[in-house]
């Protein structure tokens, strides 16, 4: 078993990633970290618990910790930090010989910093070398693309083969996308916010280091153009994205089902049996009822049909599952397997 630590562990990610990780095989949580409030706090005592089931035994009594090197005890640190708090903090981790798991967006476009789907791009790890000789750290960080951005790229991967060109996307996000407490219940109720900050340019760039190729030094971008309008509808979990791809070729539907469907999963935990899993009735994907598919890891797409431009669908995901907590879980499984963590 590794040892494994939550900083954030309060937060809307940091409490799924409880969740997974208190019936993980290969990972134990060792060390819990919060801010200076809650520091010395019981876990139990202080979080308000918002996943649907009960606080896990192994961290109930569990006493939280400064965010501090000094008093983390972990071979792997899971950060679910606001972007701003873990530009400092994972630095500080990663400096001091550990390795740092992360969902914020703080490294993702940094040049020797993987940002890395396993399904996707395994081969980015890589980086971690390139990051570890400029740097100087005894540690790392591997980072985990934004929520919307993974469900996104899932099915750009097996479009790339098919020459895609560009791609329009418009996301309908949920609220736990937003964190705890959120979006304050009177704004979103009833209601569709056309705005979230910063989210559009993250759904922009980072599908093209996601698809891009490592030269053994960098990632070289892919040759494609994203185009995002991202929106909060009153969904509680998993965010649903309304895409639009064109080819250089003629592409029928028939061609994008059997690309969806070639996406082969991983021989890991937290690897659902299909990755993508596509829907043939003509109302699906819907997040109520389908966010939980594959446990939360498996992305559902539907309404597959054609346009004057291209190809057009849906994809679904979990936002904290698959966007978030699962996609740090199975990148450190990744990061097991592939020898970068003994
Ligand atoms: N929610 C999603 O679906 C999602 C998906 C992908 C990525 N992310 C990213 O994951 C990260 C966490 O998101 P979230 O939704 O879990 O946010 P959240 O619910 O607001 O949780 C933030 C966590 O960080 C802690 N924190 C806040 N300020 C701190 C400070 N100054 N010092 C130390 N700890 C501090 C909070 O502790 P207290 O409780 O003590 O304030 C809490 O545990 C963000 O970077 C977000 O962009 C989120």
């Amino acid at each position: 078993m590794f040892k494994v630590a939550v900083l954030g562990a309060t937060g809307m990610v940091g409490q799924k990633f409880i969740q997974l990780l208190a019936e993980h095989p290969w990972f134990k949580i060792s060390s819990l970290a919060a801010s200076e409030r809650r520091v010395g706090k019981i876990y139990g005592d202080e979080v308000d618990w918002m996943v649907s089931s009960d606080i896990p035994d192994c961290v109930k009594d569990m006493e939280m910790v400064p965010m501090d090197p000094k008093h983390v005890d972990a071979d792997i640190v899971f950060s679910a930090l606001p972007s701003g708090v873990a530009k400092e903090v994972e630095k500080n981790f990663a400096e001091n010989g550990f390795i740092v798991a992360s969902n914020a967006s703080a490294y993702r476009m940094a040049e020797d910093v993987p940002l890395v789907i396993p399904e996707v791009n395994p081969e980015h790890l890589r980086l971690v070398e390139v990051q570890k000789r400029k740097r100087g750290w005894d540690g790392f960080i591997v980072t985990n693309p934004n929520c919307t951005t993974i469900m996104l790229v899932l099915t750009l991967k097996p479009l790339m083969d098919l020459s895609l060109k560009s791609v329009r996307v418009a996301s309908m996000q949920a609220l736990s996308g937003a964190g705890y407490p959120g979006v304050p219940s009177m704004a979103i109720m009833d209601n569709v916010i056309p705005y979230i900050g910063g989210e559009e340019e993250k759904v922009e760039t980072e599908p093209l280091k996601l698809l891009g190729q490592f030269d053994g030094e960098k990632v070289v971008p892919a040759k494609i153009n994203v185009s995002a309008s991202c929106h909060r509808v009153p969904v509680i979990d998993g965010h649903t994205e309304a895409v639009w791809v064109e080819f250089d070729r003629d592409v029928k539907v028939e061609d994008v089902v059997q690309a969806f469907e070639s996406l082969k999963p991983l021989n890991l935990p937290t690897s659902p049996e299909k990755v993508i899993v596509v829907r043939k009735e003509k109302d699906r994907p819907q997040p109520r009822l389908d966010r939980d598919t594959g446990k939360g890891m498996s992305v559902v797409v539907g309404r597959i049909r054609k346009d004057k431009w291209g190809i057009k669908y849906i994809v679904m995901g979990h936002n904290t599952v698959r966007g978030a907590a699962g996609a740090s879980i199975l990148n450190a499984e990744l990061m097991v397997k592939e020898g970068y963590i003994k």
